[in-house]
């Protein structure tokens, strides 16, 4: 959608529709109560006959009357005045887009009184209401003949004085830049299987060299060859779509700063290998690139922000799948890092080829390495698909990333990784298995990539309950874009 900020008067503007904010209290926004003056007191009575309740995220369309300039009247319950979070935020954001999907306006202007998230400047607030409108806005139908109807195509904010409007254009630009990078990692995740292989996760991340100047890089699986990467490989020998890595650079700041890097699981289709996945919601393993998804939309996010600080997005890509060359249980594999791996089952692959992107990351050296992937469906028997797993040795950083989900609505919460479970993943016959039991599946996994980040400072993210929502409105979420790029941006001041 197409965003303009103002700080004239919204109740001259003529529009499709103007939104204006009422309370939980009954009370009414400074521009809705201009307005309810000026329409011969439509907001009142509509508070009145108790059609909006004011609860943050309640909408009510009303016809406009009186002498107002706009079409629809749309009032957008607020809270508590002056209590506003970022919860609320989120919800008030995707109600003004779902509220009018279904009407005919093509624009809708928004009165930003009332809408300043208590404790947090006017720009982040901004930003926020604008990747929730963007999070709803969303559709793909890029594979439908019948696209979708949302005529909605430009939003105006209206601020009340110069400065803020100045405030809410940083924000607008931060919100659309992120919501960009929302929105290509649930594109690149909502993609099926035989469409988003390794190969078109690789030219995807070319059009960003293209468009936004990103150094990017894809090593053939001749290349990975040389480098020892058998693990990785021994994924990728099953599936007749040849692996790829994907490095992507953004230099924001002088060459000499330590680059933070993130690397994301690229499995483009999960079947489980020999080790089959059961039939059921399989489908849903199209989704077990989200990790790689989410790092090249950061990393355009990151470019689109101009932001002063270099960062490297790297993403293993690969198949798993059941074939005559695939990983058998029992093999052993050889680790770019020289370990020797295990594989007691072929589904826990998206370690066998993070672990040989993590020792590759070492050549930036970095100053944090951040992986993020759906790894296991013991996180989300463990967290539910409210937040991400986090996983990391290294407390300050762990403060940094659940801070960063604090302020993005992009949560995660911290899992231990203490040496205590890396017994379980002792192997009788080679330096390490693959997989550690039933027990603490979340965290037996983290800890082997642990033993491939030793004098890293690392943390694991585990999205698989957050990387995408199930049932009818199944769709990839985009997470953790914005929680990423909140780190990113935190770490610039
Ligand atoms: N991609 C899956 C993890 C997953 C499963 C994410 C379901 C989201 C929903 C991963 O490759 C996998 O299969 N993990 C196994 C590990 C097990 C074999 C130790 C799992 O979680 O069952
Ligand atoms: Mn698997
Ligand atoms: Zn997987």
């Amino acid at each position: 959608m197409k965003y303009s900020v103002k700080s004239s008067n919204p109740l001259n503007q003529g529009t499709a529709c103007l939104a204006v904010t009422v309370f939980g209290d009954g009370s009414l926004g400074e521009t809705a109560a201009r307005v309810d003056a000026a329409s011969g007191g439509v907001v009142s009575a509509a508070v009145n006959r108790g059609d909006i309740k004011g609860k943050a995220g309640d909408t009510l369309v009303i016809p406009a009357a009186g002498d107002l300039k706009c079409d629809r009247l749309l009032l957008l319950g607020a809270g508590d005045p002056g209590k506003l979070d970022l919860a609320a935020t989120v919800r008030i954001g995707r109600a003004v887009v779902s509220a009018l999907a279904k009407s005919g306006a093509a624009d809708v202007s928004v009165a930003l009184d009332g809408l300043t998230i208590s404790g947090r400047s006017n720009a982040d607030s901004v930003a926020a209401l604008v990747e929730a409108m963007e999070y709803s806005a969303y559709r793909f139908d890029q594979l439908k003949k019948e696209k979708s109807t949302l005529k909605l195509k430009s939003v105006a904010l209206f601020c009340d004085s110069r400065s803020a409007a100045h405030a809410a254009s940083t924000g607008v630009a931060r919100g659309r830049a992120i919501a960009g990078g929302v929105s290509l990692a649930r594109d690149l995740g909502n993609l099926p299987g035989n469409i988003c292989t390794p190969t078109y996760l690789a030219q995807q991340a070319r059009k960003l060299q293209k468009r936004l100047g990103l150094k990017v890089s894809v090593l053939d699986e001749n290349r990975m060859k040389r480098l020892g990467m058998g693990s990785l490989l021994s994924v990728s020998r099953g599936s007749r779509e040849p692996a790829k890595l994907i490095t992507m650079e953004y230099q924001g700041a002088d060459k000499s700063s330590a680059p933070i890097v993130l690397v994301g699981k690229g499995l483009t289709f999960d079947a489980g290998g020999i080790s089959l996945k059961p039939a059921a919601a399989m489908d849903e393993m199209k989704y077990d690139m989200c990790g790689g998804a989410s790092v090249i939309g950061t990393m355009q996010a990151v470019a689109e922000m101009a932001l002063p600080i270099n960062v490297v997005g790297i993403v293993p890509s690969s198949e798993n799948l059941p074939d005559g060359a695939a990983n058998k249980p029992g093999d052993i594999v050889t680790s770019m890092a020289g370990k020797t791996i295990e594989i007691l089952n072929t589904d826990a692959e998206g370690r066998l080829i993070l672990c040989d992107a993590l020792t590759y990351s070492r050549r930036y050296k970095p100053a944090v390495v951040v992986d993020v992937a759906t790894l296991t469906g013991a996180c989300m028997v463990a967290l539910g698909t409210h937040p991400s797993g986090l996983f990391t040795a290294d407390d300050a950083l762990a403060g940094e990333l659940v801070d960063a989900g604090e302020q993005s609505g992009d949560r995660v919460w911290r899992l231990p990784l203490w040496d205590d479970y890396q017994e379980q993943l002792d192997s009788p016959f080679a330096d390490m298995a693959n997989v550690g039991g039933r027990n603490g599946g979340a965290i037996t996994a983290a800890c082997f990539l642990a033993r491939f980040t030793e004098e890293l400072k690392w943390a694991h993210l585990d999205i698989a309950g957050t990387a995408w929502t199930q049932g009818k409105n199944k769709s990839a979420t985009g997470r953790p874009v914005s929680l990423l790029s909140r780190f990113i941006l935190n770490r610039c001041s």
